[in-house]
């Protein structure tokens, strides 16, 4: 959601925080403001990209200040609803990432008081509550304002009375700090951080920090100071770049051979054959062996989804895979199941909520997830890692892959416990999967002819998406990348139900695309292109190399290179993520932020 930055140090602050809000632009781009004390307290704001603020920022030589990408919750799009908000007397400001559940009640007993407000944001009733609270220091005037707040929130706080400090809290939302030398940071997200420092410390649930240039405080909800550990961050400058690519998503999705590499690193061994996890899940794992619940939302529960098939058919296990803002809803918790959360951030509020349930029911938890430190991390009772760098564009890629990775080891993992894997499967997967990164890498260099396909549906109002079996939930991925980043309608179906409502929407226009692979589904897959053909649409297939049928079935074929069926899933996915693309670029649509989505999503 709304991207959050603090610094102080030795640069001029305005330099930096531009620099870093256009790292963190990802996380909301609707409006952007700063906040710099170059003696009194000024804030610029600018609706839409950070490069228009940037423009309207004159020269300053603070070298404190604070800066916020937004994606609106409360209040339209606008100048006054973007953050910084600021006190009354224009001495505080505030950048809020979060929701205050009670701010129309807050807002109210404070217009009581004589207060003018004059934004929509629940945010401004903080910068107002730090005012009536303020007596000559800052951190404690934050301590009395959270006591009100009712709700989640990741906050920056600074005060023209106190130009050395910045003030963080959180509570349900991420925040960092980084740690530099002769300057410090506060920051939402890693990414922001990068050119400047890897050393970083997260602040845990309820926590406040007060950072000078020198120093670094951390206190708990009872003002106890905490002594609290730095991480060093493996992610480079680099890895937040967009390399000579034209978007972070191709550059992402072209990333794969390596994250697939990197997901398997440390964890395969082809010579012991067997499968370990350095992060010692492996007793976690034993509680495992009866049933597996899944909690992920968007394209993680994609992941989950084909989770399912795999952790099914290699562990003769249930697994039952739930939306995670819907998990509450769910009546069943069997304390004797683990529970994985997938979420890619670490940050996603629904998930995090369906985690927090699992736990407090008795269950034990594991999360899988791209970032070291993050709140699901912190959490489950124990997590495992994509290892796949930052990932800047919306649209998730190359973390997608590598959480079926690690569902597939997961897998593997589980049935050796339980010791109903042959020696041989096992064997024969760690090959398969040691071939995974050269089979993408032919998929993405067929990606011009991709791209020949995706003209066939540019201008298209709808695509529909079929497959069976492990397939279906490619479909749905397929769709939503399609949707997402191209606005054009797309909807994934299992290949079967077709016929049971959807073919009512379906005209000669509605290009259809269908995954199709050598499995026992193979010719009912077929069967259902046939009952499409006959109503007009063209079918794209997504087809095994050596299927010399499919040619007589479908208008357009893509291939991708024989694996087991279960691992096919990985090049199958690279191309459902090149056709979406291709499409897009070929709109024109913005790619990496499309409209109204954020990369992570921090409220519920
Ligand atoms: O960070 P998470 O994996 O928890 O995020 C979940 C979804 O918000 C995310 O996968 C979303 O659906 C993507 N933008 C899809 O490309």
């Amino acid at each position: 959601m709304c991207g959050i930055i603090g610094y102080t140090g030795f640069r001029e602050a305005k330099n930096v925080i531009i620099e870093c809000l256009k790292k963190l632009d990802y996380r909301g781009y609707d409006s952007a403001g700063i906040g710099i004390i170059d003696d009194k307290l000024q804030v610029f704001k600018e609706v839409g990209e950070i490069t228009h603020l940037e423009k309207e920022i004159p020269a300053m030589s603070g070298d404190i200040g604070i800066g916020h990408t937004r994606w609106a919750t409360h209040g339209k799009v606008s100048k006054e609803n973007a953050h910084p908000q600021i006190s009354p007397n224009k001495k505080i400001a505030v950048i809020h990432n979060g929701i205050i559940e009670n701010f129309k009640k807050l807002k109210e007993e404070l217009e009581n008081k004589e207060h003018t407000f004059t934004s929509q944001t629940d945010t401004e009733v903080i910068a107002h509550l730090l005012e009536e609270y303020y007596e000559g220091n800052i951190e404690e005037a934050v301590f009395a304002t959270l006591k009100h707040i009712q709700g989640s929130y990741a906050i920056v706080v600074m005060c023209e009375d106190e130009p050395e400090k910045l003030i963080g809290a959180r509570k349900e939302s991420p925040l960092i700090i980084g740690v530099g030398d002769n300057e410090n940071f506060i920051a939402s997200d890693i990414p922001a951080l990068l050119k400047y420092t890897n050393r970083v410390i997260y602040l845990d649930e309820g926590e406040l920090c007060v950072i000078t240039k020198n120093s670094v405080h951390v206190f708990d909800e009872t003002k106890k100071e905490v002594t609290k550990k730095e991480d060093i961050i493996t992610w480079n400058v680099k890895d937040a770049e967009k390399s000579g690519f034209p978007h972070f998503m191709l550059k992402e999705i072209f990333d794969q051979p390596d994250t697939i590499n990197q997901a398997l690193r440390g964890r395969v061994s082809e010579i012991k054959q067997t499968i370990d996890f350095p992060e010692n899940v492996e007793k976690l794992l034993s509680n495992g062996t009866d049933s597996i619940h899944i909690v992920a939302c968007g394209t993680s529960y994609y992941a989950g989804l084909v989770g399912k098939y795999i952790i099914e058919q290699i562990c003769k296990i249930p697994v039952i895979v739930e939306i995670a803002s819907e998990y509450r809803f769910f009546s069943t918790r069997n304390k004797s199941s683990l529970v994985i959360a997938i979420t890619q951030s670490g940050e996603t509020s629904d998930t995090l909520a369906a985690l927090r349930e699992a736990k407090n029911s008795g269950c034990k938890t594991l999360a899988i997830t791209n970032v070291i430190g993050s709140t699901a991390t912190r959490i489950a009772n124990g997590y495992i890692l994509t290892q796949s760098g930052p990932e800047i564009g919306v649209a998730a890629t190359k973390t997608f892959t590598s959480q079926i990775i690690l569902l597939l080891l997961t897998a593997l993992k589980i049935a050796s416990i339980k010791n109903t894997l042959g020696s041989n499967d096992l064997y024969n997967y760690i090959l398969q999967l040691k071939e995974l990164p050269r089979h993408v890498r032919q998929i993405l260099d067929n990606s011009d002819e991709i791209k020949r396909i995706a003209k066939q549906i540019k201008d298209s109002e709808s695509v529909f998406f079929i497959g069976r079996g492990i397939n279906y939930p490619l479909s749905l991925e397929g769709a939503l990348k399609l949707k997402e980043i191209s606005y054009i309608h797309a909807e994934g179906f299992a290949a079967g139900e077709l016929k049971h409502g959807p073919f009512a929407l379906l005209t000669k226009d509605t290009p259809v695309v269908a995954i199709v692979t050598n499995d026992p589904t193979y010719n009912k897959v077929l069967a259902n292109i046939g009952e499409i053909k006959a109503r007009g649409p063209q079918v794209i297939a997504i087809a095994d190399e050596h299927d010399t049928e499919i040619e007589k079935h479908a208008d357009f074929v893509l291939r991708f290179p024989s694996n087991s069926t279960l691992l096919s899933c990985i090049p199958i996915t690279a191309i459902l993520q090149l056709l979406a693309y291709h499409v897009a670029s070929l709109r024109n649509c913005p790619i990496d932020k499309p409209r109204n989505l954020a990369k992570s999503v921090t409220v519920e």
